[in-house]
């Protein structure tokens, strides 16, 4: 009994990192009945569609699962810098031929709240994951009285420490390695953050609560590498984005694979241009002509909303400019391969000891 098996019942200590926007319950399925912690993303789902994802979920996999939510607190609308940076972003409009008003009819990401918790309770996962940070306290209490164990990403010591004074059964490591949104939430200075090792290293001697790792991992070896520097499990996001479970558009999928072959061809850096908030993805035309950080963007969730005109024409003509190609810094390990089959092999060196 491992204490990762103590804490969520699950056989193998791999996490499928919850990757909103390019998953939903096929990939949280086939990873749970694989051995591992599937995780289902919640944070872009409206209720009705948190409801059907969880009874697609419960009905693919009677195994442990993960449902991860957002904590951030919704900005206040600001007009003036929307408006300055759609001025910005004005050329981009009329090069694709759209006026720069904003569409809202793509998919906003909204923090954890009692709808969320109703919706969940009668499910009782065996895992919460939250990122930047953790609910309020009755929100806390409400999922813990489930029997559900709390997990969230800390970037730096600080936050794994606050993460487990507030009540956390485990941290999530988040090294600078990883794709997606950085999970910060105490103090936004990237500066600060530290490659998946060295906060690994740190953090295990900073706090009692088990520790995870993530970023950047994507083999066995380094599966077994995280385990023997003390972490119980490793949370592997960017080599899931190629399983045929993933919902990964095929502009993604293509942009991974030419990067993962063409080592160098495009690199990955963290941008807050799609969305107000920094995240690891690939190179692209947004990040080149106004990043990849910028200060006049909108706050986080905002700035996706002012360029999704932009993105939904440029994609309906086979071009990535303006979508969010998010990636780790190591993509060797996405392949074409079911999601069952990935999981087994990142702990096949593992289950082997
Ligand atoms: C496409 C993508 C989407 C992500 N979305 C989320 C998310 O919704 N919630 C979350 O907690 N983490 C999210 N992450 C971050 C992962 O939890 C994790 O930190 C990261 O994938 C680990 O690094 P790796 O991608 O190098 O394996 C996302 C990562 C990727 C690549």
């Amino acid at each position: 009994m491992t204490d990762f098996t103590t804490l969520t019942g699950c056989r193998l200590p791999i996490i499928q990192a919850p990757m909103a926007g390019v998953q939903d319950s096929r990939l949280a399925a086939a990873v749970c009945n694989a051995g591992g912690l599937g995780s289902l993303p919640a944070a872009m789902l409206a209720p009705e569609q948190l409801q059907q994802q969880l009874d697609n979920l419960t009905r693919a996999t009677s195994k442990p699962f993960n449902i991860n939510f957002f904590c951030h607190t919704p900005p206040e609308a600001d007009p003036v810098k929307e408006q300055h940076w759609l001025s910005l972003l004005k050329p981009e409009f009329e090069r694709l031929g759209l006026d720069n008003t904003v569409n809202t009819s793509g998919p906003q990401r909204q923090p954890f709240s009692d709808i969320q918790a109703e919706i969940l309770e009668p499910y009782r996962p065996a895992v919460i994951s939250f990122h930047f940070g953790l609910p309020s306290k009755p929100l806390l209490d409400r999922v813990k009285s489930w029997g559900s164990k709390v997990i969230s990403s800390a970037t730096t010591v600080a936050e794994a420490r606050w993460l487990e004074t507030q009540g956390a059964d485990a941290v999530i490591v988040q090294g600078l390695e990883a794709g997606g949104h950085r999970g910060h939430f105490l103090r936004p200075d990237l500066e600060e953050q530290q490659s998946r090792n060295t906060l690994l290293q740190q953090v295990k001697e900073a706090v009692q609560i088990p520790v995870i790792a993530a970023g950047g991992i994507a083999s066995a070896k380094e599966v077994e590498a995280v385990i023997s520097q003390g972490a119980v499990a490793a949370q592997v996001g960017t080599s899931y984005l190629l399983c045929p479970e993933a919902t990964t558009s095929p502009l993604h999928r293509d942009a991974l694979t030419q990067a993962r072959d063409n080592p160098g061809s495009r690199q990955t850096v963290i941008t807050n241009l799609f969305s107000g908030r920094p995240a690891r993805g690939l190179v692209n035309h947004l990040i080149q002509k106004f990043g990849p950080i910028n200060q006049e963007v909108p706050d986080f969730p905002l700035a996706a909303v002012s360029i999704a005109g932009l993105r939904a024409k440029a994609e309906s003509q086979g071009q990535d400019d303006f979508t969010p190609l998010w990636s780790g810094t190591n993509l060797s390990g996405c392949q074409d391969i079911s999601a069952a089959e990935l999981t087994q092999l990142l702990a096949s060196t593992i289950t082997r000891v």
